[in-house]
């Protein structure tokens, strides 16, 4: 079996990796407790130690706001968005391993007129965490350039849902968060802005292991479930799976002020790889299967 470390194995993302994975793979699911992934050397030493064949990162600083507010929470987004991917494909350089790492559709939403995004657009991000994310992007492309050998992966995701991950840290779901609204309000407001995809995190994971299985070519890939949304419109198909009724007033993003800029449309187009299932189906996949 091959031997897969999977980095931020109790997050949201990394607990349904390290699921998926397990069946098939060797796992090392490691996470905060067994080591700070900023202690760069010893993270190396550890690696080059067990020598996995893939390294899979799902770690990241992913506070958009914070990033915006506070230098430190900047400086700490930089490390663990920029320098850790970057160490990582040293590591992956040094003892021959794949390395899978994921971004975010904030990498776009510069270009005004633009609504959708393939893996050949040129990122613009318009807030300090896209920045953050691009960068990390950017070291990896870079070492690649130097190393011809590298073999990578960079899967740029958005709006990921799902079962909350191992982490007492783990953040609930945008729509586990609707759902507990819907049981002590009588009406929601929700922002009929900010189109883009949901993704379900098992498909992802899912998706992730396909593309290591069949060994598809370096580079990146836009993985993300079937049809872009807006948030209001994710709401309202999520109360009618779950026939609750509600009234749902529609929103400009002005009436949540936000201290980071949110793209108005961040579409990521998959042209690399088969289309996942419809976002709806594999909500109502996740909502049957909560407990
Ligand atoms: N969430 C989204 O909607 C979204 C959208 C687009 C792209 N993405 C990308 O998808 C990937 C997975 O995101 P996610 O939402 O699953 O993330 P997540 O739930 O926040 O998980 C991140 C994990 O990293 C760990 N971690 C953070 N700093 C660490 C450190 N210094 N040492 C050790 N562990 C540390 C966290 O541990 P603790 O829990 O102990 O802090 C957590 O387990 C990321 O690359 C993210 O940018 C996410």
């Amino acid at each position: 079996m091959k031997k897969v470390l999977i980095l931020g194995a109790k997050g949201n993302l990394g607990t349904q990796l390290v699921k998926v994975f397990q069946n098939n793979y060797q796992v090392l699911a490691w996470d905060r407790e067994e080591l700070d992934f900023l202690n760069f050397e010893k993270l190396a030493k550890k690696i080059r130690a067990e020598k996995p064949e893939i390294i899979i990162n799902a770690v990241a600083y992913n506070n958009v706001d914070a990033c915006e507010e506070d230098i430190k929470e900047l400086d700490l987004a930089y490390k663990l968005n920029r320098d850790l991917p970057k160490n990582l494909a040293q590591i992956a350089v040094g003892i021959k391993a794949k390395l899978v790492h994921f971004s975010t559709d904030y990498v776009f939403g510069g270009e005004v007129d633009q609504k959708f995004y393939n893996e050949k657009d040129s990122p613009s991000p318009i807030q300090s965490y896209g920045e953050t994310k691009y960068a990390g992007e950017k070291e990896i492309a870079r070492i690649k350039v130097k190393n011809k050998n590298l073999k990578y992966f960079l899967i740029r995701t958005s709006k990921l849902f799902g079962p909350k991950g191992e982490s007492e840290f783990a953040k609930a779901s945008f729509f586990d968060v609707m759902l507990n609204l819907a049981k002590t309000k009588d009406q929601l407001d929700v922002v009929n802005e900010e189109w883009s995809c949901f993704t379900y995190t098992f498909d992802l994971a899912q998706a992730t292991k396909t593309i290591l299985k069949k060994n598809y070519n370096s580079g990146i890939y836009h993985i993300v479930n079937d049809g872009a949304v807006s948030w209001y419109e994710s709401v309202i198909e999520l109360f009618k799976i779950q026939n609750i009724e509600i009234k749902v007033n529609p929103v400009g993003s002005d009436k949540f002020p936000r201290p980071a800029k949110r793209p108005m449309s961040s579409i990521l187009q998959n042209t690399r790889f088969p289309k996942l299932r419809n976002y709806t189906e594999a909500l109502a996949e996740y909502l049957k299967n909560k407990v």
